[in-house]
């Protein structure tokens, strides 16, 4: 079946709505590592059809949107929501508006928003101001569907991310791990497991060090990391976060910009190729590994967004050498370069 509506419809409450939806979900659960008692798996949601987890909720919201009358749909984003907005707001055949921080969306992100179609508004502060601002508009004008994960229907929708991995483990895992910003991921994930009765795993959410205001139990006024997407100082589901992670047993952690890049490198060069956001959640599993706060039994780390949403900041650690050849040269550089790596190995 195509598409998580369709999927989960029973556990949704939606009705008989129609699904306006571009097939999301299904995304690839991948056996990465054995780490002693640990079986290591990523869910690759990059893979969801504008290459982020937000199709999940967006299905769902826009869907309601739609059903319910709305003029429009409306949202604030460091630019996965603002290009899945778009996204589906098209498929709805309904204009979408997005409220970006200046200067802080990848050049990607943006383009798919403006390739949907979306009016796209930057205002000069940062996420939680532009938040704030579409809070008050869609409440004062009533007409205009807020899609940010404020919206309930959001949450609903990236439960189902919960609902794939018991389906396909036959149990929940001992631990998942995601990355944290507005919180609201981890919450819908929380509930998701709640809701589809299997049991909840311990539940562990992880920031960048530079906005980590659930791991610091406060608001930030500045919240600054190379992670854009989940550069945020009031996560909007704080509450509801920390439900998760206490019930859960689990816990918040920050890891430095460098770790993240680090993490990145090393899912790229394991053939994994994820945005940094999407890197932090590895680079907090590794951290969890090393301090030996990881429970035994299955753990599934949430890879949020595709690499290929962040063309730049790979390029803090890309190996940039090109090797200049010749049609008559290239047999003999391919081997040196065969013997260069086995030499590598070797060491
Ligand atoms: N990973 C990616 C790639 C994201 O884009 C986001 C959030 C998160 C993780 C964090 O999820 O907010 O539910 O805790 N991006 C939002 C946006 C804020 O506007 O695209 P969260």
């Amino acid at each position: 079946m195509s598409g998580i509506i369709e999927r989960y419809r029973a556990y949704l409450d939606l009705g008989d709505i129609p699904a306006v939806t571009l097939g999301e979900g299904g995304t690839p659960l991948v056996h990465w590592a054995t780490w002693g008692i640990q079986d290591i798996y990523l869910k690759l949601e990059g893979t969801n059809p504008t290459g982020s987890f937000k199709d999940r909720g967006m299905t769902v919201a826009v869907s309601v949107a739609k059903a319910q009358g709305a003029r429009g749909v409306i949202c604030a984003s460091t630019g996965n929501t603002a290009a899945s907005a778009a996204a589906y707001a098209a498929r709805a055949g309904l204009p979408a508006f997005v409220v970006v921080p200046e200067g802080r969306v990848t050049r990607e992100k943006m383009m798919q928003a403006l390739a949907h179609g979306a009016k796209t508004l930057s205002v000069s502060g940062n996420f939680d101001q532009a938040l704030a601002a579409v809070r008050r508009l869609a409440q004062e004008r009533g007409d205009i569907a807020l899609v940010n994960s404020v919206n309930p229907w959001r949450l609903r929708g990236q439960e189902t991310g919960a609902y794939e991995i018991v389906d396909e483990l036959g149990a929940p895992p001992a631990a998942l791990v995601l990355p944290v910003g507005n919180a609201g991921n981890i919450s819908a994930y929380f509930h998701g497991f709640r809701r589809y009765g299997r049991g909840i795993p311990q539940m562990f959410g992880i920031q960048a060090a530079g906005a980590a205001a659930m791991v610091e139990g406060r608001d930030l006024e500045n919240p600054e990391t190379i992670a854009t997407a989940i550069r945020i100082g009031k996560p909007a589901s704080r509450h509801l976060a920390q439900e998760a992670v206490l019930v859960s047993q689990g816990q918040f952690l920050a890891v430095s910009d460098q770790d993240i890049l680090r993490a990145q490198q090393e899912l790229a060069h394991g053939g994994v190729f994820v945005e940094p956001a999407s890197a932090t959640a590895y680079a907090g599993l590794k951290v969890l590994r090393d301090r030996g706060a990881l429970p035994p039994g299955p753990i599934v780390a949430i890879l949020t967004g595709t690499g290929l949403k962040d063309g730049q900041t790979p390029f803090q650690w890309i190996d940039q050498t090109t090797y200049p050849t010749s049609a008559d040269a290239l047999g003999s550089h391919i081997e040196r370069l065969l013997e260069e790596g086995a030499a590598r190995v070797a060491h």
